[in-house]
């Protein structure tokens, strides 16, 4: 049985202050929970989220990562300088990364890379956009993303990463994929893992769902076959309203 995961993004929201009080609210709501609870935080409020959950079971992710160790790279991270903090999540290659900051499948799997060098868990980001969808393509998009994401790395790497399928227009829209779209298209990236890796790692790795989750679809996304969870942008801002999406089975 694959263990249920919810990350939130908080993307470019929240300063520590706020980060301080989502973390005094929302630990104690979720504190029972039996998922891998991540927040994926902003850098300048890491230090203030790991210290905030240290003796609870949520643990702590960065949004994005230089693929270099060190040098001269202006405003840039490395995963070097995430794990020294204790962070142990990163999210890569998410499509607002891809969309604005020019991230191609390359980058993303070198990001991927260079992550597991350093101890880091990724969180990699797939998903079409709404003219792939409308042509009839997104599948062929998705495991084409997949496979070259995931290319150059070692079964146990494989196995060890979380993919996250997110239809990129179901992010922030209040639009999410059907839990059966969602959950086929998950399918789908599973089977090009089987191809790729063998049927073992396929059925091992955790893949989850983004895009408009909120608590009132969280029950129906994440019961279905093969959604192991979900990547949650909006409603992870709300200490409440994202502890009942990670308690989405005790309702
Ligand atoms: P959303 O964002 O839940 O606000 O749609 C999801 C994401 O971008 O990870």
């Amino acid at each position: 049985m694959r263990k249920k995961v919810i990350a939130g993004n908080w993307k470019m929201n929240m300063l520590p202050n706020e980060t301080i009080k989502f973390i005094d609210d929302f630990a104690p709501l979720v504190k029972d929970s039996e998922a891998e609870i991540i927040l994926c935080v902003p850098y300048v409020d890491l230090f203030y989220a790991l210290l905030n959950t240290q003796e609870t079971n949520i643990k702590i992710g960065a949004q994005n990562m230089h693929y270099e160790e060190k040098g001269a790279y202006t405003g840039e991270i490395s995963g070097r300088m995430l794990k020294s903090v204790g962070v142990e999540y990163v999210i890569i290659g998410h499509s607002e990364r891809r969309q604005y900051f020019g991230e191609t499948d390359e980058i993303v799997n070198k990001k991927l890379k260079a992550a597991f060098e350093h101890g880091l868990k990724p969180i990699v980001c797939v998903g079409e956009n709404l003219e792939q969808r409308e042509k009839g393509i997104a599948e062929d998009v998705i495991t084409k993303q997949t496979e070259l994401a995931l290319e150059g790395l070692s079964k146990d790497e494989v196995k060890d990463t979380i993919i996250a399928y997110e239809p990129i227009w179901a992010i922030g829209t209040g639009k999410t994929a059907t839990s059966e779209d969602a959950n086929n298209a998950i399918k789908a990236i599973r089977n090009k893992v089987a191809k790729l890796y063998g049927k073992a790692v396929a059925e091992e790795v955790i893949i989850l769902y983004g895009g408009s989750v909120k608590s009132s679809n969280a029950a129906e996304l994440f019961s279905t076959s093969d959604i192991d969870g979900g990547l949650v942008g909006g409603a992870s801002l709300k200490p409440e309203e994202f502890a009942k999406i990670v308690n989405y089975d005790k309702q």
